[in-house]
């Protein structure tokens, strides 16, 4: 068994994007400029939100963190993302979810011009994700094709299967995994909470990616031998021993799968920290792609 280690993989990611961005200053050029948006105090959301600013300052670039109070309307979200659109200073920014229950996400999604949504999540970046062009893929399947890359998993002709529909992150790796290229060329099945008799379908896996939020849902006897599982789950469990009151637990039994398994990313430390690497990877990118356009 070998662990997908995502922290130290995300670690190089962000050495090489360091190393662009100090190019770029030597080359007295812009660097690239994320911001994010963030409605409401929700303390998991607090959490990515900084950390997300966090790296980017470490890493050089610049960042701007919006925060809006818990009452915000959808047009007060929707004049500053506006505002984030036309300010040329910014090149990428994403709005953090989930949004409190007044405002329309479907909305928000639709007015982030798709040259800045570094997310991913505008249909028609999402259109061209599933078309195979050149797009912004969303950050935290990005981290998975991205892991998978860098320890050679073979994922051709192999059965994936995705645990969760969730717009975020089983419905486009579902899609990702299924494209023609590498890491893809899977033959994929997507399940979700009305999935029946779904030991029957993960026992069958060659890759499980599970993206559901039920801490220890999957279990030993769920999967077959030199399985390769992904656990995108990142749940916080109350404990009052811990400092911080809870801890951090992802989807899979991790001790008793990871006998089983050819590969197995542990959580906190596979996908969490991928993630905001490859967040910063699209900022690069909008960077790049703004520059050429002005
Ligand atoms: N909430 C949970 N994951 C994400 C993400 O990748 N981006 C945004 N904007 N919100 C999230």
């Amino acid at each position: 068994m070998e662990i997908l280690d995502g922290k130290k993989v995300a670690n190089e990611i962000k050495a090489e994007i360091a190393a662009e961005v100090d190019l770029m200053k030597a080359r007295g050029e812009k660097v690239p400029h994320l911001a994010a948006i963030l409605v409401g105090t929700d303390g998991a959301s607090l959490t990515y939100v900084g950390s997300k600013v966090r790296s980017c300052q470490r890493i050089g670039f610049e960042s701007t963190l919006v925060q809006m109070p818990n009452t915000t309307s959808e047009i007060e979200l929707l004049k500053k993302i506006e505002e984030l659109n036309e300010n040329d200073d910014i090149d990428g920014f994403i709005v953090q979810l989930p949004l409190p229950p007044q405002i329309d996400e479907q909305k928000v999604l639709l007015a982030v011009n798709p040259d800045k949504d570094v997310d991913g999540f505008h249909p028609m970046n999402f259109g061209k994700m599933a078309l195979d062009m050149s797009t912004f893929i969303p950050a935290t399947p990005f981290g998975i094709l991205e892991l998978l890359d860098r320890y050679k998993v073979d994922t051709q002709g192999k059965h994936t299967v995705v645990i969760g529909r969730s717009h975020i992150v089983g419905r486009p790796m579902s899609i990702l995994m299924g494209r023609k290229g590498f890491p893809g060329n899977s033959t994929v099945t997507l399940t979700h909470s009305r999935t029946k008799n779904i030991s029957q379908i993960t026992t069958q896996a060659d890759i499980i990616i599970s993206a559901l939020g039920v801490p220890g849902f999957l279990k030993a006897e769920m999967v077959k031998d030199d399985v390769v599982i992904i656990d995108v789950g990142i749940t916080r469990v109350p404990d009052e021993t811990r400092e911080r009151g809870y801890y951090i637990t992802g989807d899979v039994d991790f001790e008793n799968v990871s006998k089983k398994a050819s590969y197995i990313t542990p959580v906190p430390g596979g996908v969490g920290p991928m993630t905001i690497a490859m967040l910063l990877k699209n900022t690069l990118l909008a960077r790049e792609r703004h520059r050429a356009r002005s």
